[in-house]
């Protein structure tokens, strides 16, 4: 495992070491058992797009690992004027031990990945967001105590948050139900791949334009903003189109009565979900938000030790 691109490229066993190394990092920040495993190591962190949790988590995650996080915004590297990102690799692979990248086209994070020679880590692009849902299957192990067999719902946009969700799942032993608009389905090459990974885990996988059929019995709930990052634009649209697929008390109702809910944020409340859901007993979106850290420490530990 050289970088961290696409949860499709791990093993399941790849994937759950993720898990375990991630929740024993946990324990020991909160016993206050330091871990400087990344000590003197330097991670990149270039940002194309805006965030939050992303980029306090990986750098805090970075500072916790006795290394250092140098954030670098699109605005002011000259990538963002136009230099190669070859040239941009072969340059920062002199400096750095690792590169964290957000940006829009997932193609640019694999020619980095390709001509880095150094561990490169998606951190979301257009097609697939995997440090969020290492994060979200931890979140579900610690609320649920196991991930072999749950039913996890996702319900909305087909995109980058519906895709790592697929693979996660396949990878985990979850089976998966995604609900999307006709319209705003999954990308086809994810869905065949997830497809192949499903049928090699024996768990299933629904893809369905009917919210009720994805949520039944359900043990997690998901959901993203209909707008992402880029489609702006379309904000109006989107909106009108998505309304059916909101997840408020009704349709959440339909989940097992212990269900949790679930959102990588930041959260559009009155759209995608309804205050009394993402606010309500159930929810567990600030554990989510807390786990980007333990994951992606992991995930930084993993391939950077
Ligand atoms: N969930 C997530 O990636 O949040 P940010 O956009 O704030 O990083
Ligand atoms: N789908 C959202 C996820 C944000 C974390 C976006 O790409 O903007």
């Amino acid at each position: 495992m050289k970088d961290l691109i696409s949860l499709h490229d791990l093993t399941s066993e790849e994937l759950k070491d993720l898990l375990k190394l991630g929740l024993k990092l946990k324990d020991e920040l909160k016993k206050g058992i330091p871990h400087p495993i990344l000590k003197g190591k330097t991670l990149g962190m270039i940002f194309t797009k805006s965030s939050t949790r992303t980029r306090v988590s990986f750098e805090v995650g970075m500072t916790q690992l006795g290394g250092y996080p140098l954030f670098l915004s699109s605005n002011d590297i000259q990538l963002g004027r136009g230099e190669t990102i070859h040239d941009t690799a072969k340059v920062l692979e002199r400096y750095l031990d690792g590169i964290m990248i957000r940006t829009y086209a997932h193609s640019d994070v694999l020619e980095l990945a390709k001509e880095a020679n150094i561990p490169v880590i998606n951190a979301l692009t257009d097609l697939l967001h995997p440090c969020q849902v290492l994060a979200d299957l931890m979140t579900t192990y610690e609320h649920k105590g196991k991930l072999e067999g749950l039913k996890f719902a996702y319900i909305g946009d087909g995109n980058n948050m519906a895709h790592s969700i697929m693979y996660g799942c396949a990878k985990a032993g979850l089976d998966c139900a995604i609900a999307t608009p006709s319209g705003y389905k999954c990308d086809e090459e994810v869905v065949e791949n997830a497809k192949a990974d499903f049928k090699a885990s024996g768990r299933s996988l629904v893809l369905t334009e009917d919210p009720v059929e994805a949520i039944s019995n359900a043990d997690v709930v998901y959901t993203d903003t209909w707008v992402s990052m880029g489609q702006e634009s379309e904000k109006a649209e989107r909106q009108r189109i998505f309304m059916p697929y909101q997840v408020n008390q009704e349709l959440f109702s339909h989940a097992k009565d212990d269900a949790v809910f679930m959102h990588c944020l930041p959260a559009y409340r009155g759209f995608e979900v309804t205050e009394d859901v993402i606010d309500g007993p159930r929810s567990v979106i600030f554990d989510e938000a807390e786990n980007r850290l333990h994951a992606q420490k992991a995930v930084m530990a993993t391939l950077m030790g």
